[in-house]
Formats: C-alpha cells, structure tokens, sequence
C-alpha cells in the first residue's frame, strides 16, 4: 500500500486514475487540486472516503505543496491548464500552472526524495505534415506551437533537468488525445455530443482535416500505472493507441451513432496556429513494459461515451453555457 498525492484528480484524466488506483491497488489517495472552472469535486463522488481526499489547492504554492508531499510515497502530476483555445485567449494561468506550479512540485519532491510521475502530452513535439508517414518517438525533437504546448514542453525539460542535476527519481509520459467519461464540455468530443443533445449543429473548425491520435482515457491511466511500477528512472515513455482519424469524420460517427444526418454540423472559423496531425509510435511501452490498450476499437469506445454524456447530463450542464458563451466570442 503506498500514499499517492495525485494532483489534478478532479479533472478528466486526474479523476479516471483516482478510480484506476482505487480499483487496482491498495493505494490510499490525496488529490490536490485547486478547483479551476475545470475541475469539480462531484467527479470524485462515490469513491470510498478512506481511501480518497480531496484537498483544494494550488500546486504553485510551495506553503501548501512542501509539507503535503511530505507524507506521500508518489506523487503522480496531471494538474495543469490543459486547453489550447484558452491559451490562445489568455497564456498567463498556463504559465503559472504548467510551469511554477511544476517547478514546486519537483522542489518539494527533491527535498523529500518523492517518487514523481509527470504526466504531458505530444504536443510537445509540434505537428506532423498529413502525408508524413512519420509518428512521434521519444527521441523527436521538441517544437511546440501554442501557449499550453510550450509550457507543458517547458515544464517536461524542468522534470529532466531536476532527474539530472538533482538526482530526482522521476518518470514522464507523453499521451496523444483521450476521450471518455468526465471529459470537460470544452473538448472536441464532449462539445459536440453535449451540442446534439441540446439540438445545436457540431462546430468543426476550418475544413476538418486535422488528425488526432485518440486513446481511451482508460488506456491511458493503465499505461501510467505500468510505467510508474515498471518504468525507468528518468525516462520518457508515450502512449497512444494507433488511433488517428481527422476531426471530420469524429463528428460525422458522433452525428450517426446519436442519430443524425452525417452532415448536420457547421464549418466555423479556424483555430489560430492549428496543430495538423499528431500520431504516437508506443513501441518502447509496448515493448519493454508490455503495454496494450483494451480500447481498440474508436466507434464502440466513442458510443459508449456518448451513452455516459446522455446519462450524467446533471454533471456536464452545470459548465455548458460557460464553455459555449467563451466559444460564441471568437465566432466558434
Ligand atoms: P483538465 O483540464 O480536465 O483537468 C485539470 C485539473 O487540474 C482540474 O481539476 C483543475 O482544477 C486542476 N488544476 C488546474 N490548475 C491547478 C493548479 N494551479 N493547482 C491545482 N490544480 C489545478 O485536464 P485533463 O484533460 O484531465 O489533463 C490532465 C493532464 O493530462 C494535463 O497535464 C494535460 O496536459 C495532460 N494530457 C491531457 C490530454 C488530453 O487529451 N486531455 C492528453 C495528454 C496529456
Ligand atoms: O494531444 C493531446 C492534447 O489533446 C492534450 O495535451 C490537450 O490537453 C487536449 O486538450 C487535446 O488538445 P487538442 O487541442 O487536440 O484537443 P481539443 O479537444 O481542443 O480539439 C481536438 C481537435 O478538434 C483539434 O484539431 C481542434 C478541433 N476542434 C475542437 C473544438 C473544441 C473542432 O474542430 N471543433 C471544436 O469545437
């Protein structure tokens, strides 16, 4: 049994491995979070309190971080500004999360000699041409385009840095897009789900071609939990599923599994900076940790997530209008 402090576990990804611990181990659980309009305590709801807290904070306070990792074994960071829209709108939270708060994170976990598993994304490798057959390994270079990419790409190299220069003993991934249950309405996905149950067209930005590497947000918690049990100190790992497709056809499956018209969505303006493709090579998870995704197949993992927004509408509505009201000011 080991003290896990999982920050950002009342966001989409954080909350899913909470339940993953909880359902996997013996672990007993703090989640830190600062509860940004992004996370929310009812994700947490109907775990067993003696083995799951909640503490409300913000990982950028070093009063607060330093003696709370004290009294943890691993701590396991998801917390973090996580949308490229809001970047683009205002950078200064993503600076202050992603970047100060991780580098308060690595300094309470250095003084204390914490286990640490931080947790990013590919975006940190930039795009790749939609003709490339290429994939990201862990040896790509970094080239991140947008505001939320930069500062998690800064907050990767501050991790490597605290490995090398102070012997940390930590572990990173980086994961291509997740989708599942808990998602916050912002997303691609949920936003377009949650837009048909209102009777509203889905909103593709510019023509649609840009490609995603989705992966079950189940797949990837499972993936996390091997590297930190299996994983090399002070190596890099990513997770994808194989799992590219453009956002075209994500919105035409959605509209057929939710009984529409394939074509009852609208073309709005485009992202600025949009990223084209992102595809992940996880041959090093598959190979040295023995990895493999449950999750392969997109349209029945997408139904079923469509069936959990229909049925938790009590949980979603509550952030709809806001999320939608930030959209409807930038003609999206
Ligand atoms: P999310 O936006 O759903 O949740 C983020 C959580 O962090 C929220 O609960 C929020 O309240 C909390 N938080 C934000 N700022 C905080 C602060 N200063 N102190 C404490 N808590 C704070 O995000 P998500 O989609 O679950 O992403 C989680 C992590 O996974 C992020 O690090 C993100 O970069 C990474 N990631 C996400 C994806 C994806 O597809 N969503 C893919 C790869 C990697
Ligand atoms: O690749 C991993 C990343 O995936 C994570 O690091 C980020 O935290 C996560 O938000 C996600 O980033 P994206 O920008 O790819 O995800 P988003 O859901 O915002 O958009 C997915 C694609 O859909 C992207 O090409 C933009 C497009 N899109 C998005 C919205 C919200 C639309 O066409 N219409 C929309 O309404």
């Amino acid at each position: 049994m080991a003290r896990v402090l999982v920050t950002g576990g009342a966001g989409f990804i954080g909350s899913n491995f909470v339940r993953h611990l909880v359902d996997h181990t013996d672990d007993e659980v703090t989640v830190l979070d600062k509860l940004t309009y992004a996370g929310d305590p009812r994700t947490l709801e109907g775990l067993p309190e003696n083995r799951v807290r909640l503490v409300q904070g913000d990982i950028a306070d070093a009063e607060l971080v330093t003696p709370l990792v004290a009294g943890h074994d691993l701590v396991v960071h998801f917390a973090a500004e996580s949308h490229n829209d809001n970047s683009l709108s205002d950078p200064s939270p993503f600076v202050d999360t992603n970047l100060v708060g991780t580098f308060t994170l690595l300094e309470a976990v250095r003084r204390h000699d914490t286990r640490y598993h931080h947790i990013s994304t590919d975006e940190v490798y930039g795009d790749l041409a939609l003709d490339d057959p290429a994939k990201f390994t862990e040896s790509t270079p970094y080239n991140p385009s947008s505001p939320y990419s930069s500062t998690k790409a800064g907050s990767d190299l501050l991790v490597r840095a605290w490995v090398r220069s102070f012997g940390v003993r930590a572990t990173i991934s980086n994961c291509s897009n997740n989708y599942g249950p808990y998602q916050h309405v912002e997303k691609f996905i949920p936003r377009q789900i949650t837009n048909v149950v209102d009777g509203v067209r889905p909103k593709l930005y510019g023509a649609g071609e840009n490609v995603r590497d989705w992966i079950h947000v189940d797949d990837h918690n499972a993936a996390v939990l091997r590297i930190i049990e299996a994983g090399t100190i002070g190596e890099t790992y990513l997770i994808g599923a194989d799992g590219e497709q453009n956002n075209k056809d994500v919105v035409e499956l959605i509209l057929e599994l939710m009984g529409q018209p394939r074509d009852a969505y609208d073309h709005v303006t485009d992202r600025v900076g949009h990223d084209l493709r992102y595809a992940i090579d996880a041959t090093r998870l598959r190979t040295e940790l023995g990895w493999e995704p449950r999750f392969s197949d997109f349209r029945s993992g997408l139904a079923d997530t469509i069936a959990w927004y229909r049925d938790n509408e009590a949980w979603w509505r509550v952030q709809k209008a806001a999320a939608e009201a930030k959209y409807a000011a930038k003609g999206q």
